[in-house]
C-alpha cells in the first residue's frame, strides 16, 4: 500500500469522524489537522475531507441501505472510512481495488480490525451492485440533490422557482473570487498584473472591486497579496462595504466581525474609527492577520457584542455592518459540511440569537445612522422575517430600499441566491434609525 496516500486517508477519516460527531465545522477541523499530513498532500485532503462532505447526502444513502443497521457513534472512524473508499470509487480516479483495500487496511490502523471484514464485504458489494443501488435511489431527493431533505424542503418551500439554480450551485465546486483594495490600487491595473503572471481572470457584474479567477491559486501567486493590494472575497460579500458606504471619519462598527473580510473592506473604503467585535477569541486573531496585512487599525475586541455592558462606551456609532451569525444555507458549497450537520433545530435557535443581537446592537446605533443587517442564509425566517418581526416593533427603525441590479427583491431586503461560477447566497437589509 501506498504510504503517502494511507496517511492522508487516516486524517480524512479522522476529520470525518469528527465532523460526522458534530465536533466542530470542516473548515476548524482541516486548519487542527492538515498540519498530520505532508505540506504537498494537504490538496488532497481537502479533496476527500471536501468531496466526502458535498457528496454525503448521497455516499450516506447507498451505504445506508447496504448496512443491516447504521453504526453507532463509537464507530464513526469505520463509518468515515466506508465513506472515503465510496467517494473514491465514485469520484476520484483511485482503482477500485485499491480504494477497498486501502479501507480495510483502515479498519486496523485505526485499531479495529474487526472491522475490517464488514468495510470488505460492503465495498465489495457496491463494486458489484452500484448501478442497481444507484438506479433504485435515483429518485429520493436526498441522492437526486445531494442535499438533506429538510433542506430541500425549504428551498422548494421559499424558492420554488430558483430551486434547481440553488441545489445546483451548492453542488459546484466555488470560483476563486478577489477583491481589490480600491485604496491602493484599480482594478484594472490587478486584472493587469494577474493576466501577466498567466492567471486568467474576469471582473465581477456586481461588486466593483470584484475579480474572479478562471482557477484557484494560492494566495502566494497573487500578485501584491502580502502588500494588501487585494483579498480573498466572494462577490456577494463584497457588496455589503458598498451598500453601508461609510463616509471619512464615521464610527463605524463590525459587530460580528471574524475573520474579518468585511472589516478590512470597509476600511478600504474610506478613512473611518472602526471598532471591530468577535465572540471567539481564536477568530479575532484572524482580522489581526488580515488587517495586519492591509495595514489598517481599528479597534479589536473579543465579546458577546450583544452584552453591551462588557464593551460599549455609549458613544453612537454613524454606521453598523451586523453580519450574524447563521445558517450559512448560502454557502453551501464553501462549508459543505453543512449538509453533514445542520439540523432544522439550529434555524430556530439562529433567529432566536440574531433578533437578540439585533436589538441590542441597534441601541448602539446614533439617530440618523445606518445598520446593514446581513447574512449568508436563503431562510427567510433569519433575513425578511426577521426583519419584519423588528421593523414592527421598533418605532424609530425604517429600511431603507435598496436600488441595486442583483438579487431579488423580498418583503424587507434583497436576497441573493448562490450562482454557479458567480457570487454565493446572501442576504442584506438596510435600516436607518429615525
Ligand atoms: C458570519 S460570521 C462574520 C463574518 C465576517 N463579517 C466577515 O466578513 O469576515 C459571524 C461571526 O460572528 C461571531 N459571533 C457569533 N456570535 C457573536 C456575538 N454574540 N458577539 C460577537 N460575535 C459573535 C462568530 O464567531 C463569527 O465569527
Amino acid at each position: 500500500m501506498n504510504e503517502k496516500v494511507s496517511s492522508v486517508r487516516l486524517v480524512a477519516i479522522r476529520i470525518l469522524e469528527s465532523i460526522l460527531l458534530n465536533k466542530g465545522s470542516l473548515s476548524t477541523q482541516l486548519a487542527r489537522k492538515q498540519t498530520d499530513v505532508k505540506p504537498e498532500h494537504i490538496p488532497q485532503l481537502k479533496e476527500i475531507c471536501f468531496g466526502v462532505s458535498r457528496h454525503y447526502p448521497k455516499l450516506n444513502s447507498f451505504a445506508l441501505h447496504m448496512l443491516d443497521k447504521p453504526f453507532q457513534e463509537k464507530d464513526y472512524d469505520v463509518y468515515a472510512a466506508i465513506l472515503v473508499a465510496l467517494y473514491q470509487i465514485d469520484y476520484m480516479d483511485t482503482p477500485e481495488h485499491a480504494a477497498v483495500n486501502e479501507a480495510v487496511e483502515s479498519a486496523k490502523l485505526i485499531g479495529k480490525p474487526w472491522a475490517g471484514k464488514l468495510v470488505n464485504a460492503i465495498l465489495r458489494r457496491y463494486l458489484r451492485e452500484a448501478d442497481d443501488i444507484k438506479a433504485i435511489m435515483k429518485e429520493m431527493p436526498s441522492v437526486a440533490h445531494v442535499h438533506p431533505k429538510w433542506i430541500l424542503k425549504r428551498f422548494n418551500k421559499h424558492w420554488a422557482s430558483d430551486f434547481e439554480q440553488i441545489v445546483e450551485a451548492n453542488n459546484a465546486r466555488p470560483p476563486m473570487c478577489l477583491r481589490v483594495n480600491f485604496s491602493r490600487v484599480s482594478r484594472e491595473t490587478q486584472m493587469e498584473k494577474l493576466s501577466q503572471q498567466g492567471i486568467e481572470n474576469e471582473k465581477g457584474e456586481f461588486s466593483e472591486s470584484a475579480i474572479y479567477l478562471k482557477q484557484a491559486v494560492s494566495v502566494q501567486s497573487l500578485p501584491g497579496f502580502f502588500d494588501g493590494d487585494m483579498s480573498v472575497q466572494d462577490e456577494a460579500a463584497q457588496l455589503s462595504a458598498f451598500i453601508l458606504a461609510p463616509k471619512e471619519g464615521d464610527k463605524v462598527l463590525d459587530a460580528c466581525a471574524a475573520p474579518g473580510g468585511k472589516t478590512g473592506h470597509l476600511l478600504e473604503s474610506a478613512d473611518i474609527h472602526l471598532t471591530a467585535v468577535e465572540l471567539e477569541s481564536w477568530r479575532l486573531a484572524k482580522i489581526e492577520e488580515n488587517l495586519e496585512r492591509l495595514a489598517f487599525n481599528a479597534e479589536l475586541i473579543c465579546a458577546d457584542s450583544g452584552d453591551l455592558d462588557s464593551w460599549w462606551d455609549k458613544t453612537g456609532f454613524d454606521k453598523i455592518l451586523l453580519d450574524v451569525p447563521c445558517s450559512a444555507t448560502g454557502v453551501i458549497r464553501r462549508n459543505p459540511d453543512i449538509k453533514i450537520n445542520r439540523k432544522p433545530a439550529d434555524i430556530d435557535e439562529l433567529v432566536t440569537i440574531q433578533k437578540q443581537l439585533i436589538e441590542k446592537i441597534w441601541l448602539t446605533l446614533k439617530p440618523g445612522g445606518r445598520m446593514l443587517y446581513a447574512t449568508c442564509s436563503l431562510m427567510p425566517e433569519e433575513n425578511e422575517q426577521q426583519m419584519a418581526s423588528f421593523l414592527s416593533q421598533t418605532k424609530n427603525a425604517k429600511e431603507i430600499t435598496l436600488n441595486v441590479s442583483w438579487g431579488k427583491k423580498v418583503s424587507h431586503g434583497i436576497q441573493l441566491f448562490p450562482k454557479q461560477n458567480s457570487h454565493d447566497g446572501f442576504y442584506y437589509c438596510l435600516l436607518e434609525k429615525s
